[in-house]
């Protein structure tokens, strides 16, 4: 067991608390890594905000970089010094979903058992492993199945936001809807999925990419990493402006904020015969309403769950995009902060200051 400090979630609308807490060592197929870097991603929020739930206490976080420290007996993929991002796309590889090819979708994702120890523990007393990663917290304890290898001269803030924001932006263009070069692209919300999902479009060879939020410093933001075109939702009708646009709606939307109203208006903005991908997390109990008519048109909409990973090859892939300078991940960090800053790094973000918060530890 290691001491080390966590960000500690107790109750929804509760701020985290910095603890002492205590990590299990390595069993198994399980791997412990030091956290250089932690990106803030709204999910976390949502949590925080009472919109999902989760057994509390426990530690959250879920987009991270780090070093491995100790390996369990059975890990042979990582070593001690390995630099690894962590994803919560843990997989089991065996159940129908896995031997399909959708690990992303895993029903037996690997975790402890009862009668192990606890992963984390705080006083004695268990405390949760958010997302099966928990990197709001100096070490975490992962799967060997939710960690990827990458070079020792990637930036780790950077690494860090491939761990979960671009990973589902990039994803969700290029794999969930496999947007094809020449086409018209709509992103709803503009904040760390959102111009990932911009990057991805552009990286896809969309023609025109319409970066829509409330914020004009997102929009401005979006402008440079890949948007042609920005609508102000604040000043007016987002769809209708879509529509003029693009000359009756986009090829595809996608919807990255988390919203019901916004998810409706993806599919609104949609030309007949496009597809609008929901990656926001909305709210649990709540219900999207569609005209029943528009799908005469063809129109479709669906999910995207982390941009349809199979990360331990698209990791290393939106890496090499970095490098080539194809996806640009620094100028999405706007603030760098440390671990007894989550709380206010979580407020920057509910209040539209920032487009990605990184947590550092060195
Ligand atoms: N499906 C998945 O696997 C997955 C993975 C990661 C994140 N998510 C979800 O994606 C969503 C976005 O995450 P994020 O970290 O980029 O959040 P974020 O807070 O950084 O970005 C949201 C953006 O939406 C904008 N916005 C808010 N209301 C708006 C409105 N009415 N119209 C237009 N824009 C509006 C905000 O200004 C902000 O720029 C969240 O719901 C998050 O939980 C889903
Ligand atoms: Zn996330
Ligand atoms: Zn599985």
């Amino acid at each position: 067991m290691v001491a080390m400090k966590a960000a500690v979630f107790h109750a929804a609308n509760e701020p985290l608390t910095i603890e002492q807490l205590e990590i299990a060592e390595p069993e198994g197929f399980e791997v412990r890594v030091r956290t250089v870097a932690s990106g803030v991603c709204h999910s976390d929020l949502h949590f925080v905000d009472g919109f999902y739930q989760m057994k509390t206490p426990a530690v959250l976080g879920h987009e991270a970089a780090g070093v491995v420290e100790a390996v369990g007996p059975l890990v042979t993929e990582f070593q001690p010094g390995d630099h690894v991002i962590a994803c919560l796309s843990t997989f089991c590889g065996k159940c129908e979903r896995c031997l399909e090819g959708q690990t992303h979708l895993c029903t037996n994702k690997p975790q402890r058992s009862p009668d192990q120890p606890p992963a984390l523990t705080w006083n004695g007393d268990p405390v949760g492993q958010g997302f099966r990663v928990a990197s709001y917290a100096e070490q975490m304890l992962i799967h060997e199945n939710g960690l990827v290898k990458i070079g020792d001269d990637i930036p780790m803030a950077s690494a860090a936001l491939i761990g979960c924001g671009v990973t589902t932006g990039v994803g969700a263009v290029l794999k969930t809807a496999k947007v094809e070069a020449g086409s018209t692209v709509a992103v709803f919300g503009c904040g760390g999925v959102g111009l990932a999902a911009i990057q991805g479009a552009r990286i896809a060879g969309a023609r025109k990419i319409i970066a829509v939020d409330m914020v004009e410093h997102k929009l401005g933001t979006a402008r440079e990493l890949g948007a042609t075109h920005s609508v102000d939702a604040s000043t007016g009708d987002a769809v209708a402006k879509i529509r003029e646009i693009t000359g009756g709606g986009v090829d595809y939307a996608f919807e990255a904020i988390g919203l019901k109203v916004a998810a409706e208006q993806a599919f609104e903005a949609i030309r007949p015969g496009g597809t609008a991908t929901i990656i926001g997390m909305i709210p649990v109990g709540q219900k999207v309403e569609l005209p029943g008519a528009a799908f005469l048109g063809e129109k479709k909409i669906q999910g995207s769950n982390m941009g349809s990973n199979h990360f331990k090859v698209d990791m290393p892939r939106y890496i090499e995009f970095y490098q080539r300078g194809l996806l640009q991940l620094d100028q999405m960090i706007t603030a760098r902060a440390r671990l007894e800053d989550v709380n206010d790094r979580l407020r920057a973000m509910k209040e539209g200051e920032v487009a990605r918060s990184v947590l550092m530890f060195d």
